[in-house]
């Protein structure tokens, strides 16, 4: 199904000829049958209607997550994403795919409240945005939050090990389960928030034998982000993988480096425009003779 309705002489949002049938909270749970699923699956986040267009045919889901702060708004963390931001940045990405299931963050302080706050907020991303999931961060402490939204048809994606919205608990981005106590409080984690009703679960930062305990002892599929390759999928932040940013964490690797080539390129803009070489008779607007 596509979601695009613009379609006049002047919109950039071209649409795309229906080429399916979205990817569903079934389908991608089904994925996991007894033990790893057999392909893994593959998810990116966007945040852009453009960005999403060129991400979808190559994913399985994509996710609109709460990192839009620091990569978007150049904010210092995720703490101070708005439910705004994130219902504009997933109905863009909605608008902008047709294949992978989206599913939107729910940003610090819409949910951590009450059962009841987590239920108007998640209602809320879903009616704004079309998107089939959420996501929000927490363990065995969210797992009331978990099944509460998916009895009243909210599915929801769980995220353990490193969650950055409680950066000011932990104290930093660093990988987490480096004692034996934190990694057992891990597993416990993804157990309770897949026991209360996850469809599936982003595992963040954690050691390998972490992310090899977890995908074993959870039924649904685990996708992991600096977890190792143990995972049943994988995410990362895509302006990290195109290499937009001169520095990313070690678990990213970088298939593209978009940095450099748009700043050769408004480089060279910069250089013509000086010069006066651009524009050209062929980007001028003169009566036809
Ligand atoms: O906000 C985000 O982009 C995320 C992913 C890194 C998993 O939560």
């Amino acid at each position: 199904m596509s979601t695009f309705t613009i379609d006049t002489a002047t919109s950039r949002a071209t649409p795309t000829p229906v080429p399916g049938k979205r990817m569903t909270v079934p389908s991608l749970r089904g994925r996991k049958k007894g033990g790893r699923t057999d392909q893994p699956i593959v998810m990116l986040t966007a945040y852009t209607m453009r960005m999403a267009q060129l991400l979808d045919p190559h994913c399985e889901m994509l996710l609109v997550g709460d990192s839009l702060g620091q990569v978007i708004y150049g904010l210092p963390s995720t703490i101070p994403v708005t439910m705004e931001m994130m219902c504009a940045h997933g109905a863009a990405v909605v608008r902008g795919s047709w294949h992978a299931l989206v599913a939107v963050d729910m940003p610090f302080g819409s949910y951590e409240g009450s059962v009841e706050q987590a239920f108007a907020s998640a209602s809320r991303i879903m009616k704004e945005t079309g998107c089939a999931a959420v996501k929000l961060e927490g363990g065995e402490a969210m797992a009331p939050t978990i099944q509460y939204l998916t009895h009243r048809g909210i599915p929801v994606i769980g995220h353990v090990g490193l969650t950055p919205q409680a950066v000011n608990i932990l104290g930093g981005y660093g990988a987490r389960g480096k004692s034996e106590a934190e990694a057992k409080k891990i597993v416990g984690d993804a157990k309770a928030v897949a026991d209360a009703g996850a469809f599936c679960i982003v595992v963040e930062g954690v050691m390998e034998a972490i992310a090899t305990d977890v995908t074993k002892a959870v039924a649904v599929p685990i996708i992991g982000i600096g977890a190792s390759a143990e995972c049943d999928g994988q995410v990362l932040v895509t302006e990290d993988m195109l290499g937009l940013f001169e520095r990313t964490p070690r678990f990213v690797k970088r298939y593209a480096d978009l940095a450099s080539e748009i700043g050769e390129a408004a480089a060279k803009y910069a250089d013509e425009v000086r010069a006066r070489s651009f524009p050209t008779d062929e980007q001028t607007y003169r009566p036809k003779v």
